[in-house]
């Protein structure tokens, strides 16, 4: 691993030696001998890693420590010292050095230091990465009141332990929503785990829930921990639940009114602090009519109901959504950022969105890499919309209901001639009519067809 080393200390001899290791470690060095120059040369190369010397004459290392903590926090400072006190250690440990080393210095120890500090120092990178991305991809856009109904009822929900239930169509964010909940929750520190009920066989669900000990089948090598083990003091988010067998449904509504199971094969009763948050896309009411859902399960897990509405009902929020996922798809794939007509905004605001924030969203990602422009226009939206679009309001289309009636009736016969495979007599029969008055339409409304007859 490559890196920026910085070293300090008083005595030229610790410099030169360090220096040259480091060198062959092939890692840019840098030098200081004393702590006011140290600060200089941190100030310029922000190195990866500092090696702190903590006796100096005038600035001690403890000094330049607590400096570099509040400037440049993200660099690893790993102290050393020839009189080897465990409180200084420890001192410094609390004032944020990542080690500590004795002199007379163990050279072999230093390199492994610096590898594993830059190994550290890498992963904690990742992990602010990720947590950025995470962040961007769980705000939830939208201004619209339907979204400020949805924030409020997410903020009640939040700091509660009371299971949560969430509905609506696909691609709405109910996934979000659950996340949004979680992360203003008490429990954001502890895990969010996920199930998604549809996607797991139902033969692997119930290992994936509550895990096995070895030896409970066929397969079973090693002990496995169930999602409900993961989530203990976190939330679990049982996704699309409608889709999950009447058996499965049994067994986890026995966990929520006891919080507690027993792996499969074991007998050890495992208690769990575990809040679920549940959703789907189904319409329980009927599922449960149709013995497709326990009743008892869904009013555990129908607390607190939170309905995500379709994006169609909040139409006004697809500029502001649209503008989110050019930024988001500019950010990750680093590409430049497109700018979007209103008249774009405009027509895309008018679509159906049957798929809903998951459909927006993946259109928005098509047009930024189809349009080959840097300004994405109403013309180049209108190719991409799928049928949606030409239905957002045929109406528009007619000045009058003579006019209206007269499309919809030669609309209506053209399908159904074809249907018939342009049977003349026997759509007449189809449509309860006279085959004369049939063909005397036909030709009133210009209807084109192939006759089969
Ligand atoms: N209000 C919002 N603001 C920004 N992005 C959103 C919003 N709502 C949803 N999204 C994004 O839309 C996509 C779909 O959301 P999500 O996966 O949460 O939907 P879902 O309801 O769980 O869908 P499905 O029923 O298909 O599982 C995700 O990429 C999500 O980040
Ligand atoms: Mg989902």
């Amino acid at each position: 691993m490559s890196g920026t080393i910085c070293i300090v200390d008083d005595e030229p001899s610790i410099l030169d030696t360090l220096s040259s290791i480091l060198e062959d470690e092939r890692y840019q060095v840098a030098i200081a001998k004393t702590g006011g120059e140290a600060l200089k040369v941190i100030q310029m190369e922000v190195p990866d890693v500092v090696l702190l010397d903590i006796w100096m004459p005038e600035l001690d290392g403890l000094e330049v420590l607590k400096r570099v903590r509040e400037q440049f926090p993200h660099i690893m400072v790993i102290m050393m010292s020839g009189h080897g006190s465990v409180e200084t250690a420890v001192k410094a440990t609390k004032l944020g050095a990542y080690d500590y080393l004795e002199k007379p210095l163990d050279l072999e120890k230093v390199t492994i230091l610096i590898r594993n500090a830059l190994h550290q120092r890498k992963l904690e990178e990742e992990n602010i990465n990720l947590r950025v991305k995470i962040e961007r991809h769980s705000k939830l856009v939208g201004a619209s009141s339907v979204m400020e109904t949805l924030r409020q009822q997410i903020a009640a929900a939040a700091p509660t332990h009371s299971r949560v239930l969430i509905s609506g169509e696909n691609g709405t964010g109910k996934e979000l929503v659950a996340r949004a909940i979680h992360l203003q929750s008490p429990r954001h520190n502890r895990p969010f785990v996920e199930v998604n009920c549809a996607a797991i066989p139902e033969t692997l669900i119930e290992t994936e829930l509550f895990g096995h000990e070895r030896g409970a089948f066929t397969g079973a090598v090693s002990q496995k921990r169930g999602k409900f083990d993961f989530a203990d003091g976190g939330t679990l988010f049982l996704d699309e639940i409608g889709d999950m067998s009447l058996a499965t449904q049994a067994k986890v509504l026995r966990v929520l009114a006891e919080q507690q199971f027993t792996r499969i094969g074991g007998e050890k009763l495992i208690k769990v602090n575990v809040r679920v948050i549940a959703a789907s896309n189904k319409d329980f009411n009927q599922e449960i009519e149709k013995g497709n859902f326990r009743d008892d399960l869904f009013y555990r897990l129908n607390v607190l109901p939170i309905e995500v509405p379709p994006l169609r009902a909040r139409r006004e929020d697809i500029p502001a959504l649209t503008r989110h996922f050019l930024k988001i798809h500019a950010e990750e794939q680093g590409v430049k950022l497109k700018e979007i007509t209103p008249e774009a905004l405009e027509a895309l605001a008018r679509h159906e969105w049957p798929g809903n924030i998951r459909e927006l969203r993946n259109q928005v990602e098509r047009l930024m890499i189809m349009v080959p422009k840097t300004t994405i226009e109403v013309g180049d939206v209108l190719p991409f919309m799928p049928r949606g679009f030409s239905r957002i309001n045929p109406l528009d289309a007619y000045d009058s209901l003579r006019d209206a009636r007269h499309a919809f009736e030669r609309e209506y016969i053209t399908i159904r001639l074809r249907e018939n495979g342009g049977n003349v007599s026997k759509t007449a029969d189809d449509l309860k009519i006279e085959r004369s008055h049939l063909h005397r339409r036909i030709k009133d409304l210009n209807v084109e067809f192939r006759s089969g007859n």
